[in-house]
């Protein structure tokens, strides 16, 4: 059944697509989005420049080739226990070293930074937070914006946090690298910033410590800023995180792009249901990934 799903979502021909995205754009879905997917499905943001001038800095990045450099590891599902709850310190994964060639390809890609650029751009985002700077290259698709007035990004790996920092000056944006674990940055953070525009979370890929930093950024936004969940298929269990995290009541809409999620927060009162836009019908299913054979046992509770 699942395979035939991914073929129905890819042969749509271009007409059905577009019109179901006008009728999508009937219901009311939200501008950012539709600039979002308006790119994926015609590839028409006006994104060129700025593509060419990060994946520039990728392909300096990729020329260190075998050179070793630590990145923190996602960890195992239930690693953070069962529940979230507001005193957890979730224990971040294996410190590991990756090729810089590897590094410079674990940035989200050109599509998908694109993607990135435009959420932060068409929402018109002037403080963004990001969790997981890695090389900085999703940093640079975010800060591209010419309404960004400064983005936060935070790494635990002192190597890739220089790299990050090495990489936002290159492109001379208006950004903040923090070398600490997510947690520990986010005690200094969160006081500084009155509210969170857009908040990018792209690192620590388990559904306890996911659901945990949004609790944790949730005070600091307001209606209308924008919760980018990646990597929401890499696993059942931040698929669970996913399922979990687009129903809350703080977002009227979340929209599952297959391999990333979209959060868009709504008014505290008033709104009692979220709306799920399900793009993957649209632009093919995202097969759940199994890293090291995870995937949901009997027992694991599901948020
Ligand atoms: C998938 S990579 C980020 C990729 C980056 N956002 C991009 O697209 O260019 C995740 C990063 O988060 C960092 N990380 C993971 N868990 C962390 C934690 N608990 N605290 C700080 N950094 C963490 C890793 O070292 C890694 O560099």
């Amino acid at each position: 059944m699942k395979h035939l799903l991914v073929k129905i979502a890819n042969t749509l021909t271009a007409p059905v697509k577009a019109k179901r995205f006008s009728l999508l754009k009937e219901q009311g879905l939200p501008i950012p989005i539709a600039a979002a997917l308006s790119y994926l499905l015609n590839d028409d943001g006006g994104t060129a420049a700025v593509i060419h001038e990060i994946e520039e800095v990728r392909e300096d990045i990729k020329k260190a080739g075998n050179q070793l450099v630590e990145i923190l590891y996602s960890p195992k599902p239930g690693s953070s226990g069962q529940m979230t709850h507001p005193e957890i310190r979730p224990e971040p994964g294996t410190r590991l070293n990756f090729s810089m060639e590897r590094v410079a390809l674990t940035g989200k890609n050109k599509i998908w930074g694109s993607v990135l650029y435009l959420l932060a751009r068409e929402s018109k985002a002037q403080t963004i937070l990001e969790l997981g700077s890695c090389a900085g290259i999703s940093a640079a698709y975010l800060s591209a914006s010419e309404h960004c007035e400064v983005l936060h990004t935070i790494e635990g790996s002192a190597a890739l946090s220089r790299l990050a920092q090495d990489t936002l000056e290159k492109l001379d944006r208006k950004a903040i690298v923090h070398n600490a674990l997510f947690d520990d940055a986010l005690d200094d953070i969160l006081p500084q910033i009155e509210l969170i525009d857009l908040a990018f979370i792209d690192g620590h890929h388990e559904k306890v410590a996911t659901i945990h930093y949004w609790e944790r950024i949730a005070p600091k936004t307001r209606p209308g800023s924008i919760i980018i969940f990646d990597d929401i298929a890499w696993s059942q269990d931040m698929r669970d995180a996913w399922l979990y995290l687009s129903k809350q009541p703080a977002f009227c809409d979340a929209a599952d792009f297959g391999p990333i999620g979209v959060c868009i927060c709504g008014e505290q009162s008033g709104v009692d249901e979220t709306r799920y836009w399900d793009l993957q019908s649209l632009l093919g299913k995202q097969q759940v990934g199994q890293p090291h054979g995870w995937s949901r046992k009997e027992g694991d509770v599901v948020l």
